[in-house]
């Protein structure tokens, strides 16, 4: 046990959120082994059609009794960038169509999920938890939701906690730039929030009353209880998970995370348009060279997708996006259940061993 306000408000057992992760490592059995475990597991519910969001409710549901979440997007208006942008873009990519003998692209159609639509799903699925990312939701669509859920909102930097916190939401994560994945960065430019986890959650918890739950390169029990210490009340965690024999993650994808010795992560917006980190694929080396401007998310995660897809499908991770925190060399395959055994029992352990330090 570790209580804290996270888990009073949350009802579980753990400080301890398995993060929504968009795109498939995110399965039921994933989710549901978090949750069974006394973590609290979430839907990366951001790509999904709200049948399919709803049908990933009911099959965890299935499987766990136990609280878990939703996580989605928040879709703020995207300036629609000239056409040439664009176009210069998709012949740019079609240079690589070629190259990897996929079919040319002229037009790249949206088939992004509506938020309105999702939001409807988590509110008639009453789920317990709904967590968001990439900016606030309108005032009327947070009161809905907050009916039934406990609502978390995600901050990368003092002044979008502030801004939260003041929309009303009654826990808030704090992403470290350690952290994998997309930057969830709503106020100003995506390069002006990077603080690092260590950093950014000191500062985030002297402003704001709600409870913080810190995110960013966070694997194991050690930086639990480090993240506890600067005053966080649990960690999310989200590369620790994906190489778990639950997450959905392509086994290749897997296997990359593991094989590296240090550090080979890069932030990049040349996948989706928005900041994310992962890691170093020929995709990115490709990209660096690209003398345009990168469409805004999510014109440029729909340009791509076919590239990706088609990697995927041929087991080629160098087309792959493989999001990563910086932590990525620690992760382990353990079952989910056991991540956060571990996890919680290296984290008593940690606290045991710097009382006994203080005290000897
Ligand atoms: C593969 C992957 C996908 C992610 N997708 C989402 C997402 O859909 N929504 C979200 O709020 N955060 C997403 N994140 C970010 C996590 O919420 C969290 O901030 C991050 O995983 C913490 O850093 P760590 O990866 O070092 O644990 C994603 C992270 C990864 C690694």
């Amino acid at each position: 046990m570790l209580e804290t306000p996270v888990t009073r408000l949350l009802h579980i057992k753990y400080p301890l959120i398995q993060a929504g992760m968009a795109g498939g490592p995110t399965t039921p059995e994933l989710v549901a082994a978090v949750s069974n475990a006394g973590g609290l597991g979430t839907i990366g519910g951001g790509y999904l059609q709200p049948e399919q969001l709803r049908l990933q409710i009911r099959q965890v549901r299935e499987l766990t009794e136990k609280p878990f979440a939703v996580n989605l997007f928040v879709q703020p208006p995207v300036q629609a960038p000239a056409q040439t942008v664009v176009t210069q873009m998709n012949d740019y990519l079609n240079q690589l169509r070629r190259e990897l003998g996929l079919p040319e692209q002229t037009e790249a159609t949206p088939i992004d999920a509506d938020f309105e639509e999702q939001v409807a799903v988590v509110v008639e699925e009453r789920v317990p938890v709904f967590s968001f990312t990439f900016g606030i939701p309108h005032p009327d669509v947070l009161r809905r939701i907050q009916e039934h859920s406990v609502c978390i909102g995600t901050a990368t930097s003092v002044g979008e906690a502030v801004a939260l916190e003041q929309a009303g939401v009654d826990v808030l994560v704090a992403q470290g730039s350690e952290a994998g994945g997309h930057r969830g960065t709503f106020l100003g430019p995506e390069e002006q929030a990077l603080i690092g986890t260590m950093a950014l959650i000191p500062q985030v918890v002297d402003r704001v009353q709600i409870p913080v739950i810190a995110a960013g390169g966070i694997v194991d029990g050690r930086g639990l209880v480090a993240a506890l210490s600067l005053g966080a009340s649990a960690v999310q965690m989200g590369t620790a998970f994906l190489a778990s024999p639950e997450s959905g993650a392509h086994p290749l994808y897997k296997r990359r995370l593991m094989e590296a010795e240090e550090d080979n992560t890069e932030l990049t917006r040349a996948y989706s348009g928005r900041l994310a980190r992962g890691i170093r694929t020929e995709y990115m080396r490709k990209m660096a060279q690209y003398p345009g401007e990168i469409p805004p998310y999510p014109i440029q995660n729909t340009l791509t997708r076919d590239i990706r897809k088609a990697a995927a499908e041929r087991h080629d991770p160098e087309y792959m996006s493989l999001w990563a925190g910086q932590a990525h060399p620690l992760v382990n395959t353990h079952p989910a259940a056991a991540l956060v055994q571990e996890v919680m029992d290296v984290a008593a352990a940690t606290l045991r061993s710097l009382v006994h330090a203080a005290h000897p």
